[in-house]
């Protein structure tokens, strides 16, 4: 039986497992109908925050979230060595502040849940927040530190996996829109817009929010994920102006990366397809970040974008055998993509070429949705 899996989508997370596979041997034809790297990914801030973007009620995604991160330092060394090119990993975490009455004591029932969950978190007076963060807004009042949070260029680490994938001996196929999925136990395949059927012994949907648009897969089969719009801007870092953690506040979050960017979000919106960046959202944003860190009024603006966050009913990722014969899926990343990129990458990886699946896979079976089977575990 042919070994070779077919993965549809070079996001990071169709870019990732790929790597992962060809590192272990096994042989990767990777489909993405753009340029590699430059879909919902490209879009992202980067942020790898299980601590400060808890869910009250998402308790199991945060065990992934969490364990996901403790593999991301070892994952990127992997690609760095692999590619040569270094992803800009950061750890210096990130501060959650309030800058109202309200938002404090959002803030006090958000630090009072972390804790009852035992994470590594501290309170912080405003005083003691801009003491590791001077360009605070000095009216804040209060802050929770998340030191176990880190981040990274995602724009570097899609590049660097990108060359990784290809430097371990993978195929990849860009300007190669997939349009039909074939399943079949033993040889299923895809056939390509311009009409080449290409077989394979598996085919992995990473297709991300445009998942559920191939044809060929029946209505069970095809993942639940729709698009939630995120308008984001960068700003160019410029000095006396400094940024070290990222910084979240109510309604903006910023992440400063290595060379300078300032990347600002993002807004959360059910607008379908719409990527249309508009002067309320970027107001918004600026505003709010404004408000708790004043002094990127005089930065410059030099990109401005939305992307479409791809979310499954339950926000949590569908990761694993679908219902239909041959075919695994990985989609659903929601807000969380970047962050889960190693632990989909390595259990995807590990089920598609031993057939075992994981205590990480069970709970994210693609079939929770169809009622047709709730595990992962081989038919
Ligand atoms: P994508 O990156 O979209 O990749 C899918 C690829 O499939 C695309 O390149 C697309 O062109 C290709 N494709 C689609 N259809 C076909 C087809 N038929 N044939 C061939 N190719 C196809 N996550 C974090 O962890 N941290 C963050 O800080 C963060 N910030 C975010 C900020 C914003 C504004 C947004 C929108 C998202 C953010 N996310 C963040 C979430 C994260 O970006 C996503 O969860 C993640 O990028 C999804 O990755 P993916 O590989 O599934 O999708
Ligand atoms: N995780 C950040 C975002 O989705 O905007």
């Amino acid at each position: 039986m042919e070994d070779r899996v077919l993965v549809v989508g070079g996001g990071t997370i169709g870019l990732a497992t790929g790597f992962e596979l060809v590192r272990q041997g096994t042989p990767v034809t990777l489909f993405e109908r753009n340029d590699a790297g430059r879909g919902t990914s490209w879009q992202a801030a980067g942020m790898l925050a299980p601590d400060a973007e808890i869910g009250f009620e998402e308790l199991s995604l945060y065990g992934l979230n969490r364990e996901s991160l403790r593999r991301w330092p070892d994952f990127a060394r992997r690609v760095e060595a692999a590619s040569g090119m270094d992803v800009d990993y950061r750890d210096e975490g990130t501060l959650i502040v309030a800058d109202d009455r309200d938002s404090a004591e959002a803030l006090r029932r958000l630090f009072e849940f972390q804790e009852e969950q035992g994470l590594d978190v501290d309170w912080l007076t405003g005083e003691e927040a801009r003491e590791i963060e001077p360009f605070l807004a000095p009216r804040l009042t209060a802050a929770i530190f998340c030191p176990s949070d880190h981040q990274v260029d995602n724009r570097r680490f899609l590049e660097a996996t990108r060359t990784a994938f290809e430097a371990e001996g993978g195929t990849l196929h860009e300007q190669t829109p997939v349009e039909v999925v074939q399943p079949d136990p033993d040889a299923p395949a895809v056939v390509t817009a311009d009409g080449e059927r290409v077989e394979g012994g598996q085919v992995l949907v990473a297709a991300g929010v445009w998942s559920r648009d191939l044809d060929g897969l029946t209505p069970e089969a095809q993942p639940p994920v729709r698009p939630v719009k995120g308008q984001m801007l960068q700003l160019r870092r410029k000095t006396p102006f400094d940024l070290q953690h990222v910084v979240r506040g109510p309604d903006a979050y910023l992440a400063p990366k290595s060379d300078g960017r300032i990347v600002m979000g993002a807004t959360s919106e059910e607008m379908g397809f719409d990527t249309t960046v508009t002067a309320g959202g970027l107001y918004d944003l600026l505003e709010g970040g404004w408000e708790v860190v004043p002094g990127i009024y005089d930065l410059p603006v030099d990109e401005t974008w939305a992307g479409l966050r791809p979310a499954s009913r339950d926000h949590a990722p569908l990761l694993g055998r679908t219902g239909a014969p041959g075919v695994c899926m990985a989609t659903g990343h929601y807000r969380h993509g970047i962050l889960l990129t190693p632990v989909t990458a390595e259990e995807m990886a590990r089920l598609l070429r031993t057939g075992e699946t994981s205590t990480w896979l069970e709970p994210f079976s693609p079939r929770r949705f169809s009622g047709t089977q709730s595990s992962n575990v081989s038919p």
